[in-house]
């Protein structure tokens, strides 16, 4: 974010809100080391609700008078507009959001601004703002999960019976259809979505009242604040209120894994792109070319998807290595978890709004998938299955079929395109094994039979995909 702070405006308040203890001014290196302004701005709105929530408390409690109450929200109510209208001037020297609004407010309505913060410390203020703003952020990252999986839905469904290989070791393994890998997206989204309001439960609480560490005289209502802001529930350690930042690594933690799905489907994306390869092609919107290779059509937004993961990651290990090493209870070291968080959501959040579209991108390339098929024997398993229904022990067929694919390499064919005798033939050394062939093998051999075959629930049977697809769209509904 750019900084958008101006200098002191001057006048006849105290430079800092704690002044009178000091007997010089910070230099303005240290200034702009310490404060948090110009990203910690982005959460006015929250500081905004939090303030109008205590301060309401407050005046039911007769802490402050109804008047003070009145004047608080009529200032509060012109300070949002200002930053709305971006027209209200953050100032450095007030070093964060917190102090800048208050300023303001005292600035608007007097000595009703400086009773707001009655029984209230930055450190429990900061804590409640980051929950607030976190909710909000999980959210709409919920609303956009659900979005991704819509579209991934539609596609799956409208290929439950393409098929493909599928790929272990990054050999044609088996055949699968396109409709079921793209399902196996879809669990780990719904795994992320499950993660993000698991967290959500835990951003929940509130610290409010937590006071600078040790709770407060005034006898506040914690349970009326955190109803009017929505939370379930009070933090139930002021201590802990201050200096807790868990939820703020649970929440990059699973924005993490979201993040390292979607960096594996984006690196499928690109292969599958590569002209090697040539199973899908992109919409040419998530693209670009090359300033000097004509031809090029790069897949510049799976790519940048895998990039990102890099930094959301990097985000959870800053704040877990933020916390490891800070005593009970509010460290100036909190500060720094504003910006890894941030950075976090606003990644999730674009790259989920990018990839819902991506996806609706997709062209298939049919018949480059199936053209693969045939190379790597991908019906293999297939053929020691039906050897094995057929009486033989698993490993004598399977010995069977590694000969047979070892002929068939030296022909340079696919195994349905032997005849039966040269499969018997090339299965000779088992015994028992090319006995037990009968002409219904080469049912088996094609990759309708195989997939078809796999009917079970979580297998690749077209029916099964379609089912799965069902069964997604029913838990959403
Ligand atoms: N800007 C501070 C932060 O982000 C607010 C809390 C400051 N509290 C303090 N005791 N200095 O954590």
């Amino acid at each position: 974010m750019t900084d958008t702070t101006t200098p002191a405006a001057g006048g006849n308040e105290p430079a800092k809100a704690w002044s009178g203890r000091f007997t010089e001014p910070v230099s303005d290196l240290v200034k702009r080391y310490t404060a948090s302004v110009s990203f910690d701005q982005r959460m006015a709105g929250q500081d905004i609700r939090g303030s109008l929530a205590h301060a309401k408390m407050l005046a039911r409690q007769g802490i402050i008078a109804a008047a003070d109450l009145a004047d608080i929200e009529r200032g509060m109510a012109q300070i949002l507009g200002e930053i709305e209208r971006g027209e209200f001037a953050w100032n450095l020297d007030d070093e964060d959001v917190h102090l800048n609004i208050e300023r303001r407010l005292t600035a608007l309505v007097g000595d009703a601004g400086k009773r707001l913060h009655t029984g209230r410390s930055r450190n429990d203020q900061v804590a409640t703002d980051i929950r607030l703003w976190l909710r909000d952020a999980i959210d709409q990252i919920l609303v956009l999960i659900d979005e991704f999986q819509a579209n991934l839905l539609d596609i799956a469904e409208a290929h439950a019976g393409t098929p493909m290989p599928g790929f272990t070791h990054l050999q044609v393994a088996q055949p699968v259809t396109f409709g079921h890998h793209l399902m196996a997206y879809h669990e780990m989204s719904r795994r992320d979505a499950e993660r993000f309001a698991d967290c959500r439960k835990r951003v929940n609480r509130l610290p409010l009242g937590a006071a600078a560490l040790a709770g407060t005289s005034y006898p506040i209502d914690r349970e009326f604040v955190a109803a009017e802001l929505g939370f379930d529930e009070v933090c139930h350690n002021s201590l802990d209120a201050v200096s807790d930042r868990d939820f703020a690594i649970e929440f990059c933690a699973a924005a993490a894994l979201l993040m390292t799905h979607l960096s594996r489907l984006s690196e499928e994306l690109i292969l599958w792109m590569s002209p090697r390869v040539g199973f899908i092609d992109l919409a040419d919107r998530f693209c670009t070319g090359s300033s000097i290779m004509p031809q090029k059509k790069n897949p510049d937004v799976p790519e940048l998807v895998r990039g990102k993961t890099g930094r959301v990651n990097g985000s959870l290990v800053a704040l877990l290595t933020l916390m490891k090493g800070q005593p009970l209870a509010y460290n100036k070291d909190n500060q720094e978890d504003k910006e890894p968080l941030f950075d976090t959501a606003d990644t999730v959040v674009d790259t989920l709004r990018i990839y819902a579209d991506m996806i609706t991108g997709i062209r298939v390339k049919a018949d480059a998938m199936r053209g693969a098929l045939t190379q790597g024997y991908a019906t293999a398993t297939d053929l020691a299955d039906y050897l094995v229904k057929k009486g033989l022990p698993f490993r004598d067929a399977h010995e069977a079929v590694a000969l047979a694919v070892r002929a068939a390499d030296v022909k340079g064919c696919d195994l349905p395109q032997f005849s039966l005798d040269e499969l018997r033939i090339a299965m000779a050394h088992v015994p028992g094994a090319a006995e037990r062939l009968g002409e219904d093998v080469f049912g088996v051999l094609t990759v309708e039979g195989s997939l078809a075959s796999r009917k079970h629930v979580g297998g690749t049977a077209p029916d099964q995909v379609r089912a799965a697809v069902a069964r997604a769209r029913k838990l959403r509904a």
